[in-house]
């Protein structure tokens, strides 16, 4: 994988990273931090013919996908995700632990599924151990069979009608999950980024075309944001970026 622009990485320009280096390139400088992670084809598609991300990612993709959980306290994905996903609980690939105890991170990797309806993913029912979380609102049908379902703890009550994301970040860190990574899906990154709550967009752009069918990778509440460029990675003509918002 070569480095195309390091930004701040203090890493030299066409180095070739390995987990150790790419550690380095994604590293969060701030205390708290919000960043989505998500793959698009060169046309601006979330997904292939087959509605999953998962047929138009690949090995690179993966690679950073991995590191980008590795440096994470905490992952955020809408239950349409983790329904068409089918996400069970995560934890962090075996080849990156070390170097997430070396940056001083728990082994542990929650997995929080947002819902306005509070319906537990089948993926996640029955994980009653803290690593599965569901952020809900207080009026959503789902509310007291998720508390049966997961645990009163593991249930976070963000809102009325409608899930706050502020108050699920503020929810997040009172749990000192504080390096939150959201993997969409385009609803809730959408609704991230309507609400201001995004600090940092990671693409990798895969050179693939999937015509008009696909959704896009920002849902309908996305609201127009500038960005700029931080770090540019390069493997096998993907491309992997990181892209800081402008405040
Ligand atoms: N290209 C990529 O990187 C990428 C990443 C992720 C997903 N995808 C693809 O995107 C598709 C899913 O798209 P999607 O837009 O339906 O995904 P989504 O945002 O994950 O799911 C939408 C559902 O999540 C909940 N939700 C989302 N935003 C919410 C908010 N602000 N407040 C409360 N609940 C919220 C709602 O669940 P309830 O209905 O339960 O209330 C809503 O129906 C799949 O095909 C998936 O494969 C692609």
């Amino acid at each position: 994988m070569r480095l195309l622009v390091p930004g701040r990485s203090g890493l030299p320009a066409l180095a070739d990273l390995d987990d150790a280096a790419l550690f380095r390139a994604y590293a969060c400088a701030e205390e708290r931090w919000v960043r989505s992670n998500m793959v698009t084809s060169l046309d601006g598609g979330a997904t292939g013919p087959d509605g999953r991300s998962g047929s138009i990612n690949n090995d690179a993709d993966h690679v950073v996908f991995e590191v980008l959980r590795a440096l994470s306290h905490v992952v955020v994905v809408g239950a349409g995700t983790v329904r068409a996903e089918g996400y069970p609980p995560l934890s962090v690939d075996d080849s990156l632990v070390a170097l997430r105890r070396a940056a001083g991170l728990p082994d542990v990797l929650p997995l929080v599924a947002v819902s306005n309806r509070g319906t537990v993913p089948p993926t996640l029912s029955g994980c009653r151990d803290g690593r599965a979380l569901l952020a809900t609102t207080a009026s959503a049908p789902g509310l007291e069979p998720a508390r049966d379902d997961l645990g009163a703890a593991n249930v976070l009550v963000c809102g009325d009608d409608e899930v706050d994301l502020h108050v699920l970040l503020d929810a997040l860190h009172a749990r000192g999950l504080d390096h939150v990574l959201t993997e969409g899906g385009p609803g809730l990154l959408g609704s991230f980024l309507a609400a201001g709550a995004i600090d940092e967009l990671c693409y990798t752009v895969v050179p693939r075309v999937v015509g008009a069918g696909p959704p896009r990778t920002v849902g309908a509440d996305g609201t127009p944001a500038d960005l700029d460029l931080e770090l540019l990675v390069e493997q096998d003509g993907t491309l992997m970026g990181r892209w800081f918002v402008r405040r």
